[in-house]
């Protein structure tokens, strides 16, 4: 076997996922610029291996070791590429930290992903996921991204209505899922510049800091401390974020549940359908707070599962499985993990 000077074998990731789970990698390469991919590609022992592409590491759950290739996205760099009379174009390489490039964007005055703030991860994986936070989508910003096929070996231009965009999902989830690996985003951030929605806890936030007209950077601001306050630092508790999505019901259940339950939170969406905090229906469950072994369930939120030292893949699963059982038999709701089980 012809080995690659830049291919490590028997790779611990523990270092490599926000959930902190000391799963090993069969082979691990760290992808500094796209070029690498056509000499995996063209590698018949490498190309053979099943692939895991990982960005921050904060959307999965290791659930055993991996016995593949692990292309860890590192490439680097962020530009001004164009600009018109309505929108400066940016375009950043998919190895940048999410967080950072946000603050990138505001430091020059560019505003539209101040919302986003502190999202854990990287800008490779915002557009597959979508990421969202406070009435805002990666998706309203992304102009375009290019991508490496590993089916033909082609780069190739998705523009945003290529995407198939919805709630915490795009094409890269399903159709695309490991054929193709996205290698920079460009995004269009507005020359008139707006706050973005009037999402009741930043509003509130704003308040409390006594801002009236409050600029992309005191958004971005009241956006962090709000996180902070909210959801744990991964470097210091394990855990992905969200765990669940909130799901979406139709009027008919939604009416059904509201007579039975009259505080359910819920949002009235497109199409008469509605989505429900997730973190309210897991909450009444009782689950807040909750220990089981290494795993927990966030005391101050109860969306987000967290490791509290030692967890192993199968323990988040397991504590997962539980709480959607439970949901269920109570509400009658099947919750869907955000995070990717591998
Ligand atoms: N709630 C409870 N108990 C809880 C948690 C929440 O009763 O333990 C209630 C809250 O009181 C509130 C409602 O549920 O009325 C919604 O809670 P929150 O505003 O905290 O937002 P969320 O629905 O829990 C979503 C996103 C977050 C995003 C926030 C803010 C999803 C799955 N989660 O959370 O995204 O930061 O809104 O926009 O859509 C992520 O995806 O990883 C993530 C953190």
């Amino acid at each position: 076997m012809t080995l690659s000077p830049s291919i490590q074998y028997d790779f611990s990731l523990l270092h490599y996922n926000t959930f902190g789970v000391n799963a090993r990698a069969y082979a691990y390469v760290e992808a500094t610029s796209p070029e690498i991919f056509s000499s995996i590609r063209d590698d018949n022992t490498l190309s053979a291996l099943p692939r895991l592409i990982l960005g921050g590491g904060s959307n999965i759950v290791l659930t055993q070791d991996f016995a593949g290739l692990v292309m860890h996205m590192r490439m680097k760099g962020i530009d001004i590429v164009a600009e018109n009379d309505d929108f400066t174009f940016v375009r950043a390489a998919a190895g940048e930290s999410w967080h950072e490039f946000v603050m990138w964007t505001l430091d020059r005055n560019l505003g539209g992903l101040e919302n986003l703030s502190l999202i854990p991860g990287s800008v490779g994986a915002a557009p597959i996921q979508n990421i969202g936070a406070y009435g805002v989508e990666a998706k309203d910003y992304i102009h375009a991204l290019r991508a490496y096929d590993f089916q033909t070996g082609e780069i190739i231009t998705f523009h945003n209505a290529d995407c198939r965009f919805g709630y915490r999902d795009s094409i890269f989830k399903h159709a695309l899922q490991s054929r193709v690996i996205v290698l920079e985003v460009t995004f269009a951030l507005p020359k008139k510049w707006q706050v973005n929605g009037h999402y009741a806890d930043v509003t509130r936030k704003l308040e409390e800091r006594g801002v009236r007209a409050p600029s992309a950077r005191d958004v971005s601001e009241a956006v962090i401390s709000i996180r902070t306050d909210k959801l744990p630092d991964p470097s210091k508790i394990g855990n992905a974020g969200s765990f669940f999505k909130n799901p979406m019901v139709d009027a008919k259940q939604h009416d059904a549940l509201q007579r039975l339950f009259p505080d359910l939170v819920s949002y009235r969406q497109p199409a008469s359908e509605y989505k429900l905090a997730a973190g309210w229906l897991i909450d009444q469950c009782g689950w807040k707070g909750q220990v089981r072994g290494a795993v927990g369930v966030y005391e101050k939120q109860a969306l987000v599962l967290v490791n509290l030292g030692g967890a192993t893949g199968a323990d988040i699963v397991h504590l997962a499985n539980t709480i959607q059982a439970d949901v269920f038999d109570r509400f009658g709701v099947q919750l869907e993990p955000e995070p990717v089980y591998v």
